[in-house]
C-alpha cells in the first residue's frame, strides 16, 4: 500500500471523509470515562483525542505511519502512540496479555481485518468489551467509478475500482498531489462469518456505509 501523506495534507485531501465525526463511533459504546481504549489505524488521532476529552483513562493509538499522527495526539498525556502495523501490534501485545475495554477503527478496517486477526481481537477485550468500526458495504465495480464534487470551492475527483478482492482508490483535490491507496473489499457476509464466532454483532446501515458494534461473547 502506498504511504499516506502527513496528517494535515491528509485532512485537506480527504475532506469528504471527515463528514463522520469521531464521536459518532464512540457513542456506540456509551461512556468511555475511566476506560482503556485502543484506536487502531488512528491516523491524526481525531478519535483518540475525543476519547481522551471524554475522560478515557488511557488511549493507545496505533498507526504504521508516524507522519499521519497529529502533534496534539502525540502531546496528549492520556494518549500513547505506537508506530506499528495492526498485525504486528496485535500479535506482539497478545503475548503481554494487554487488555482494553474498547477497540475502535475508523475508516481503516479494510487494510487489516481478516479471519486470523479476528481470532486475536476478542482476547484483547475485557469481559463486556466492544470493538467498533465503520466500513463501506457496496462492492465497488470492476469498471473504474469516477466521482466528481466540490467542497470549500475546490474540485475533487475520486476514482475507485476492484481488481480481484482489492479496491484501488485515487484521491484528487485541485492544487495538491494525488494519493493512491489499495485495501481489501470485505463483504457484509464475510465480516459476519469472521466476527460471529467471537462477538455479538449489531450493524447499523447508513446508505453505503455500515457501523459495526461487536460485543465480546
Ligand atoms: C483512511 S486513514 C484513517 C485515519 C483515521 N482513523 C481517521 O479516521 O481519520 C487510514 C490510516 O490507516 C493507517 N494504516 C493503514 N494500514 C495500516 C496497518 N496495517 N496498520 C496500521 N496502520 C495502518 C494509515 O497509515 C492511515 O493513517
Amino acid at each position: 500500500m502506498e504511504q499516506y501523506p502527513d496528517y494535515q495534507t491528509y485532512e485537506k485531501l480527504y475532506k469528504r471523509f471527515y463528514s463522520r465525526p469521531a464521536g459518532s463511533l464512540i457513542e456506540l459504546v456509551g461512556s468511555v470515562a475511566g476506560k482503556r481504549v485502543l484506536d487502531l489505524c488512528g491516523g491524526s488521532g481525531r478519535l483518540s483525542l475525543e476519547a481522551a476529552r471524554l475522560g478515557a483513562e488511557e488511549v493507545v493509538l496505533v498507526d504504521r505511519e508516524e507522519r499521519m499522527m497529529g502533534l496534539p495526539a502525540k502531546l496528549n498525556p492520556r494518549i500513547r502512540v505506537e508506530v506499528d502495523t495492526v498485525d504486528s501490534y496485535i500479535k506482539s501485545s497478545v503475548k503481554d496479555k494487554k487488555q482494553f475495554d474498547f477497540i475502535f477503527c475508523q475508516q481503516a478496517v479494510n487494510y487489516w481485518l481478516c479471519e486470523e486477526i479476528a481470532s486475536f481481537l476478542a482476547a484483547f477485550l475485557r469481559g463486556g468489551g466492544v470493538f467498533v468500526f465503520n466500513t463501506f458495504n457496496k462492492r465497488p465495480p470492476e469498471k473504474p467509478l469516477v466521482k466528481e464534487y466540490q467542497l470549500d470551492g475546490d474540485n475533487f475527483v475520486e476514482v475507485s475500482w476492484l481488481v480481484g478482492d482489492i479496491v484501488h482508490h485515487v484521491q484528487v483535490r485541485e492544487g495538491m498531489p494525488c494519493h493512491l491507496t489499495s485495501f481489501h473489499w470485505l463483504s457484509p457476509e464475510r465480516l459476519a462469518r469472521m466476527l460471529n464466532p467471537y462477538f455479538l454483532l449489531d450493524v447499523k446501515v447508513e446508505g453505503g456505509a455500515s457501523l459495526y458494534r461487536c460485543l465480546k461473547k
